[in-house]
């Protein structure tokens, strides 16, 4: 079965199996097919932090179930559930035009809604950790479903439970957020701020913060559907205030954030950007003319060629800054 359509990057790899799945009965029965339930599992969503660097002899389980609703609410939150299948944008449109404020930062990312704990997608101040409420999985071990609180999903930062002790095991069915009654804007990134500072409002409402979040990700990152990328390509690198202030001493421009916890994020982007690794091509590889976080596929490239790609990368920055990036993507 052909995934180059199933995955952003674009580049050509096949499965041995394939299954679009709807309803949880698909699951259990897999489960218990002497053939399929002997097979590796993939499951995919939109396909949007993945690189496929080679065919994948097992079963790819591709995430289609549909369905939003707003599920209750106490004094602090209303809870909205929605099925793993949904696009995430969309979802987030969805609770914009509801009236309900709190995921608008996470506007326009791709991929679907069960991806977003996978990997607790963030942009712009938010991550989904923060509006969580609850999730759904189908956990291959027992064969029955379980539902994960925020605790149990273990959320760090790109990171959970499902990269972990539960990959391989567990399919997340739906998604509950909680967002929260007393909305505030967050418009403390500086990109935010200042889109908003260009449109001349002050006192943004939900739907104004997504649309300047729409703005900024539109001008900086590139349309998968127009060039083949995964997004950030690398996480940004946390270091301890010692091995941050020695850079500093040596690279006065480094972009660093302080963490709440005394240690600082270094943003990858400018660590390769330095390195003179934006807008580079290898092969049908390459680096965004934009923003040195991003590779992106320019045609034809393979899984490989890019993975090869991200390696010169990593050697280089490792190299220069004694820094060793981390990729975000799951690889194959
Ligand atoms: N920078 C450069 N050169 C570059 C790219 C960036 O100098 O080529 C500098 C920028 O000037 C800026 C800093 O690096 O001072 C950070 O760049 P930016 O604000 O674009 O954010 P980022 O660190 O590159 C992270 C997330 C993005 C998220 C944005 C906004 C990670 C790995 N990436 O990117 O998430 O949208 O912040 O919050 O944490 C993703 O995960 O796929 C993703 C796009």
């Amino acid at each position: 079965f052909p995934l180059r359509a199933l995955n952003t990057f674009g580049v050509e790899a096949t499965a041995r199996a394939y299954l679009p799945v709807t309803d949880v009965a698909q699951l259990k029965a897999v489960r218990r097919d002497p053939e399929l339930a002997g097979l590796p599992r993939l499951v995919l969503g939109g396909g949007s932090n993945i690189l496929l660097t080679r065919d994948f002899p097992g079963l790819v389980l591709h995430m289609q179930s549909k369905g939003m609703e707003v599920t209750g609410e106490d004094n602090d939150a209303t809870y909205i559930r929605a099925a793993a299948g949904e696009n995430w944008h969309g979802f987030v449109q969805w609770t914009l035009a509801h009236g309900f404020g709190g995921l608008e930062n996470l506007s326009l990312i791709p991929g679907s809604v069960g991806a977003a704990p996978i990997q607790n997608i963030g942009a712009y101040g938010i991550e989904i950790k923060d509006r969580f409420h609850a999730l759904t999985i189908f956990d291959f071990e027992t064969g029955e479903t379980a539902v994960l609180d925020k605790a149990a999903c273990a959320f760090g930062y790109r990171d959970s439970v499902f990269k972990h002790g539960l990959r391989e095991r567990a399919v997340v069915l739906d998604v509950t957020f909680a967002l929260p009654k007393q909305w505030q804007a967050n418009k403390r990134y500086a990109d935010v701020a200042q889109e908003l500072a260009v449109r001349g409002i002050a006192e943004p409402t939900a739907r104004q913060i997504g649309d300047a979040v729409i703005a900024i990700r539109t001008r900086k990152l590139p349309d998968p559907a127009a060039i083949g990328n995964a997004g950030s390509f690398f996480k940004n690198p946390v270091v301890t205030a010692v091995q941050r202030d020695a850079l500093l001493a040596q690279y006065p421009q480094l972009v660093s954030y302080a963490q709440p916890d005394g240690s600082y994020k270094l943003a990858a982007g400018w660590l390769i950007d330095q390195c003179d690794w934006k807008g580079k091509t290898v092969g049908a590889a390459g680096v965004h003319d934009l923003q040195a976080l991003v590779l992106v596929n320019r045609g034809g490239a393979s899984g490989r060629e890019i993975a090869q790609l991200a390696q010169a990368i990593r050697d280089d920055v490792e190299q220069r800054f004694g820094i060793v990036l981390e990729p975000e993507p799951v690889f194959l």
